[in-house]
């Protein structure tokens, strides 16, 4: 709590906790400062579960559904065995948002950027020209290994 001190006056949290007669609202900072924001994602999410969909939005194999959740790019998956799976929604290779929009995906999710591709298990399947043109492996990476 004291780091949160260091961004508002401690004051302007305590009025909150008086009784209803005598308190106010949080303060603006609690609204409008950066520091505050990652001090309260910090304490609220980073350490706990969380709920970011209900499986009745992704019923079938190969729904996909693209959440952000506080600034983290996630991707929610049914698979072809019917579980559904969470993955950061980048590209390993460059970092490239890989699924924009909510929709089905039939077999494999294909980055835009260099077409590096992925099963619906989240495996690298695909490395197009990693090696030159037309030289999609190379000994000196390993796919399993992201
Ligand atoms: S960033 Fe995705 S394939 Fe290059």
């Amino acid at each position: 709590m004291s780091e949160i001190y260091n961004i508002i006056d401690k004051k302007k949290l305590d009025i909150v906790s008086k009784p209803i007669s005598e308190a106010h609202g949080l303060p603006n900072e609690c609204y409008n400062s950066k520091e505050y924001t990652l001090i309260e994602r910090k304490k609220l999410f980073e350490d706990k579960w969380i709920v970011i969909g209900v499986g009745s939005s992704i019923p079938d194999e190969g729904d996909v559904k693209p959440i952000d959740l506080l600034g983290i790019p996630l991707l929610i998956v049914r698979t072809k065995n019917k579980e559904i799976k969470v993955f950061h929604n980048i590209c390993s290779h460059r970092g490239v948002k890989l699924v924009k929009d909510a929709g089905k995906i039939r077999n494999v999710m294909r980055c835009s950027y260099h077409s590096w591709s992925y099963d619906l298990e989240g495996k690298l399947i695909a490395t197009p020209h990693i090696g030159g043109m037309n030289i999609h492996q190379t000994p000196e990476f390993d796919k399993t290994k992201k």
